[in-house]
């Protein structure tokens, strides 16, 4: 395997950032995970634009033109020859000695791009069993709209529900409600048939396989709500699923060991699931 790390092309073994990167301290950095799909980069141009936003907010720069980086994005693909994968993008406020101000300005930003394959087949195997998840108290700061790679609630809070059967935790805020998942946005379909999902302005990140699912739906004629639901309404819900990059349309059968619906993916999910290259970039 290859990966791209500050202007090289290296052995993914012997990819390395320094000790003294802003990254490794304080995860002083943000990034994009992408799915390769049938050789494609799926939604190239929304990730760029959410690196954009992320990198603006921290006021990061771009590490090189964003033209360039998409270059480096294909290379990377190519080099690792991923037909059906994940790309990773991570770029951080650069190599500094550690002091928590700001760097210099000269100090370049730093970035890093892999790739790897993934099996459509498996995810395809999980999905149609489905996955559960489990309830964890929000505990993050308000800022999760900018993806950072400052992960470690998501980290503890995926773990807690591993430990705890699961494959995916579900974030509930101080009001009972769902914000969304450790790596994933949350969805419900009601017994009405309607979908449900948080809205992208508060407490959640604004996933880009949220977005297509909800042109798809809106393409589909399917009645949706952006709202808050609580955790108490998910478990009566007809469906439920959560979407990311990493699992597209994945759907959930099991909250806090409660069965969703009948117990078995639902037609809706499953509906989207099978749409969902249809309505990429
Ligand atoms: N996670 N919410 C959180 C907290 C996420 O980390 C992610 C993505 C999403 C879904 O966003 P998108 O649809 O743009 O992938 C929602 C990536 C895949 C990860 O950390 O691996």
């Amino acid at each position: 395997r290859i990966a791209y790390v500050n202007g090289q092309y290296v052995r993914h073994a012997d990819a390395a950032v320094h000790v003294e990167d802003r990254g490794y301290q304080f995860a002083d950095g943000v990034y994009e995970v992408c799915e390769v799909w049938q050789g494609k980069i799926v939604d190239m141009p929304r990730h760029l634009d959410r690196l954009h936003r992320s990198l603006n907010e921290l006021r990061i720069d771009w590490p090189m033109a964003r033209s360039a980086v998409e270059f480096v994005i294909r290379q990377v693909i190519r080099r690792n020859r991923v037909v059906n994968g994940l790309v990773y993008i991570q770029v951080t406020r650069g190599v500094a000695k550690r002091d928590h101000f700001f760097p210099a300005e000269d100090v370049a930003p730093s970035i890093v791009v892999t790739a790897k394959p993934t099996s459509p087949a498996a995810s395809q195997v999980q999905a149609e069993k489905g996955i559960a998840v489990v309830s964890y108290p929000e505990n993050r700061w308000p800022r999760v709209d900018i993806k950072t790679i400052a992960l470690l609630p998501n980290v503890l809070a995926k773990q807690h529900a591993k430990e705890n059967g699961g494959k995916e935790a579900w974030y509930i805020d101080a009001d009972g409600n769902v914000t969304e998942g450790g790596s994933t946005n949350a969805w419900i379909v009601t017994k009405e048939g309607a979908l449900v999902t948080r809205p992208a302005e508060n407490g959640i990140l604004r996933g880009i396989t949220r977005a297509v699912v909800l042109d798809l739906v809106q393409k589909e004629g399917l009645t949706f709500d952006e709202r808050p639901f609580s955790l108490a309404e998910a478990f009566e819900a007809k469906e439920a699923f959560v979407t990311a990059a990493s699992t597209l349309v994945m759907p959930v059968t099991r909250i806090d060991g409660k069965i969703i619906g009948n117990g078995h993916p639902g037609s809706v999910a499953t509906r989207l699931r099978e749409l969902f290259h249809t309505a990429t970039d």
